[in-house]
């Protein structure tokens, strides 16, 4: 595939698109300025034998909490691929909100202006270089399966594509790139679905839990597996306490400092109908099998 290829909101997209190829890929979205639970994430993945050339991060590694300027450092040290987030485009542009497309005066926008200042006030320019230069796209080969990865959807950089979203979107989305599968982030709650046997996996975020009143984040392990493809969405729980103390130091003690503990969401304005009656609900973990597309 080319960038020609691509829909058009992609293809002026630089750099160019990544290829990762490997057997199995451990993925995580959001780290949101949280290093606590970034170091946790990095940890789980050294325990469970991951490489940095097996891990992928769906970006937004700045926002909510309050150490942007070490999360970033640690992601960009740790080797890894990371995708460009909304986020990352805003702060590497030097804009002035950061990109999520919140409606104005929703309490989303507001809240977004807090820490998106801080957060702007934080990063030095050799950061906002190393955000520039992320790629909007990655694609993944494992299994004998293409796989496109990028932040929200092949649409825009910052559409929330949620698991209630429309399945026709996500397979329209899947057949125009042609790809087998997406792999995405940004609407922060983790889901795969097999659609017409295509996958789209949201592997949700690790720096604000999922809403689901537990203080768990999440990650997504896709793995070849004798001719088939297993993707597991799975939690991670780790100790909040250092980002929760580091954000009241640093003057963000908002609804997102409480959501550390509570894991629930200071705002509900981007959430649909279902996932607005899920709030609350503990979410389980998640084991898929992922047969072969049939041509
Ligand atoms: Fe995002």
């Amino acid at each position: 595939m080319t960038t020609q290829d691509l829909p058009s909101a992609f293809r002026h997209a630089s750099p160019a698109p990544v290829t990762m190829a490997c057997d199995r890929l451990l993925v995580f979205g959001g780290p949101y300025s949280n290093l606590a639970a970034t170091r946790a994430m990095l940890a789980q993945a050294k325990r469970l034998g991951f490489g940095p050339d097996e891990i992928l991060c769906t970006g937004d590694v700045i926002a909510y909490c309050g150490e942007p300027a070490e999360t970033l450092d640690l992601i960009a040290d740790s080797g890894i691929q990371v995708i460009m987030g909304n986020c990352e485009e805003a702060l590497s542009a030097n804009q002035d909100n950061c990109g999520c497309g919140f409606d104005a005066g929703t309490q989303c926008e507001v809240l977004s202006v807090q820490w998106f200042n801080f957060a702007s006030g934080q990063v030095n320019q050799d950061q906002r270089h190393w955000m520039a230069d992320l790629p909007r796209q990655v694609f993944v080969e494992i299994g004998g399966r293409k796989m496109l990865a990028t932040h929200a959807g092949t649409s825009s950089i910052n559409e929330f594509i949620f698991a209630s979203s429309s399945a026709e979107t996500k397979l329209a989305q899947m057949v125009a790139a042609d790809v087998d599968g997406m792999i995405t982030g940004h609407s922060g709650i983790a889901f795969a679905q097999v659609l017409s046997s295509r996958l789209w996996l949201n592997a949700g975020a690790i720096g604000i839990p999922a809403n689901d009143g537990t203080a768990r984040v999440w990650y997504a392990i896709v793995e070849e597996k004798q001719g088939r493809i297993d993707v597991q969405i799975r939690s991670l729980t780790y100790d909040p306490s250092p980002s929760i103390k580091a954000m009241d130091e640093r003057g963000l003690a908002s609804g997102y400092r409480d959501s550390l503990s509570t894991g629930l969401w200071p705002s509900m304005d981007v959430l649909p109908q279902t996932e607005t009656r899920q709030v609350g609900v503990a979410l389980d973990e998640v084991q898929l099998k992922w047969s072969l597309r049939k041509s």
